[in-house]
């Protein structure tokens, strides 16, 4: 695991945007695996703006989001799939058939879980996966005391995770409950995870995963055994660290 302290999103955004340029250069039909969150917008608002400066070709290019609420109806702006594609894929010329995420809509869930574990192995398996990081340690919605083995599934949010994300819903009481995520099994397939924390609220969370044991209380833990982890975070959620 390699940490990187920058001093601020500007330049986390770049040096991301950097390694996935790289990549998309490298094997055109690269696979992505795309986080929500406030986190990697700077990324998103990088390579968006790389793509109109012209040189940057995703049209080969897939991408998988990491996770998706259950019970928001098709089209919820805040359903991780329209994010996704606000913030990111509609901005750049990803194909939309290109662009996956995990169907939180499903009426058999379990089948739909299991559905996108083999559509991303179809496409290849995700050659870099963004992340961010919950103030709980979570990655993906891998809560405390997930699996450290756990595949796509079903998870229940827990409250503090919640409360985080009621800034994008008119209350919290619009928050599901309920999501479907990669599992860390899944996130550890990939061949090159970038983790992106900022601001003082995620120090303690980037202490824990990064010098604390490796331990399911602390989910992001799990990329301490990963061969290419690269962590990037700002000066404010690397104050904890010694
Ligand atoms: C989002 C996701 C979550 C977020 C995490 C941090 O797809 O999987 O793990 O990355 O909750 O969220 P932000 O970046 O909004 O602080």
């Amino acid at each position: 695991m390699e940490v990187v302290i920058l001093p601020g999103t500007k330049q986390i955004g770049a040096l991301a945007a950097d390694a996935i340029e790289a990549l998309v250069r490298r094997k055109p039909n690269a696979v992505l695996g795309l986080a929500t969150g406030s986190s990697p917008l700077p990324v998103y608002d990088e390579l968006a703006s790389r793509y109109e400066a012209g040189g940057l070709d995703f049209s080969q290019a897939h991408g998988f989001a990491l996770d998706e609420y259950v019970g928001l109806e098709a089209g919820h702006p805040e359903s991780y799939r329209e994010v996704i594609r606000r913030e990111f894929t509609n901005r750049v010329n990803i194909k939309p058939e290109n662009v996956h995420g995990p169907d939180g809509a499903a009426e058999d869930l379990e089948a739909a879980c299991q559905g996108y574990e083999d559509a991303i192995k179809a496409a290849g398996g995700v050659d870099l996966q963004i992340l961010g990081v919950g103030t709980d340690g979570h990655i993906g919605f891998n809560e405390p005391g997930s699996s450290l083995a756990s595949r796509t599934r079903i998870k229940t949010l827990i409250e503090q995770t919640r409360k985080d994300n009621a800034r994008f819903f008119d209350s919290i009481d619009d928050v599901p409950h309920h999501v479907v995520t990669q599992g860390l099994g899944t996130i550890m397939d990939a061949r090159h995870v970038v983790l992106i924390a900022t601001g003082a609220q995620k120090a303690q969370a980037v202490r824990d995963f990064v010098e604390g044991p490796v331990a399911a209380i602390c989910a992001a833990s799990i990329l301490q055994m990963h061969p290419h982890a690269t962590i990037l975070v700002d000066e404010a959620a690397a104050s904890s660290l010694k």
